[in-house]
């Protein structure tokens, strides 16, 4: 009936900072994606019958709310609001190759997925500003007081530079770049680090602000760096970042083995990426060096390496 789907997604500057109107630049991974199938179903009054194998997910909206599906359920909420509709009864069915609670933005992707694929099916598809309005409210479940670079730079799936409260910028890369992603294995949750974070600024405004400031400043460069094809700048601008994180209490001993072992093994630069205090790290490196950095991240622990050549597909 109808088929649609969004990106994973990885924050290569300015997480946290980003909050506080910073600056910060996400791109997508366009190789790892939810897919959401839309199928009519033989059972009138039911409602919508969401099926998703990859995510442990099986449920009815007719079964009323289990607060494990909030975010579901306000994702056809929302949807059906937004399409001034009845929800009709419907399947959705469900693929994720995106792991959750990993920092590549599963649950944003998911609710991208959901809503774009209920608005084809119905016949009133949404635009990106409106999915993005949309996602962002349900990153409100995940997140507390989310950013909104998640949800944009999944529903849009381009490259961005992205300040609060401003319009979209796209990011044009020069020249492509490849990143592994690893997941330290460690989950923590997006909302507490950010709540601390916010605790260490109402503590030391003026010393976190400068540090705000410091890593929005690294993000401008950074950009320079991407649109200019300068890889080797933008590894040194990772490791820069990073020192501000650590300062920022987000990093953690597991983030730090990993960012070690990936500089050791030669990569360009390498940071935290998203939340921090566990999640994911990234490592910038030359096509040659993928191998050797992959297996020193795997050597220092990583429960999972994913690479990605970053804007060749854009
Ligand atoms: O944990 P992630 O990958 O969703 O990233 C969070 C990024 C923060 O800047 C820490 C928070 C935000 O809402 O921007």
């Amino acid at each position: 009936m109808a088929s649609a789907s969004a990106p994973a997604k990885v924050i290569l500057f300015g997480e946290h900072a980003v909050v506080y109107g910073q600056p910060a630049i996400a791109v997508p991974i366009s190789s790892l994606r939810v897919t959401a199938d839309v199928q009519s179903t033989t059972l009138p009054g039911g409602g919508v019958r969401l099926i998703a194998a990859d995510l442990d997910v099986q449920f009815t909206t007719a079964d009323g709310s289990d607060p494990r599906y909030e975010a579901l359920l306000l994702t056809l909420r929302l949807a059906s609001q937004a399409m001034e509709m009845a929800l009709p009864d419907l399947e959705i069915t469900l693929h994720s190759d995106i792991p959750i609670a990993s920092g590549l933005g599963s649950g944003a992707a998911v609710a991208a997925a959901i809503a774009r694929a209920l608005g084809m099916a119905t016949g009133k598809p949404f635009d990106n500003a409106t999915l993005n309005a949309l996602v962002f409210e349900v990153e409100k479940i995940h997140h507390g007081t989310p950013s909104g670079i998640d949800n944009t730079v999944i529903v849009y799936e381009k490259p961005v530079y992205f300040v609060r409260d401003a319009p979209i910028a796209v990011v044009s890369i020069a020249r492509p770049f490849t990143l592994l992603n690893a997941d330290t294995g460690q989950r923590a949750l997006t909302r507490d680090a950010v709540g601390d974070v916010r605790k260490l600024y109402e503590a030391h405004p003026e010393r976190v602000g400068a540090m705000m400031r410091a890593i929005g400043a690294i993000a401008r460069r950074a950009r320079e760096s991407i649109e200019t094809g300068d890889i080797q700048g933008l590894g040194g601008l990772m490791n820069e970042n990073q020192q501000f994180l650590s300062q920022l209490t987000v990093s953690s001993l597991e983030l730090d083995r990993l960012i070690r072992a990936a500089n050791d093994a030669g990569a360009l630069g390498a940071k935290l990426s998203g939340g921090g205090r566990g999640g994911n790290m990234i490592a910038l490196v030359r096509q040659e060096a993928v191998e050797a950095v992959s297996a020193a991240l795997y050597d220092a622990g990583a429960a999972r390496v994913v690479s990605t050549v970053v804007g060749s597909e854009n």
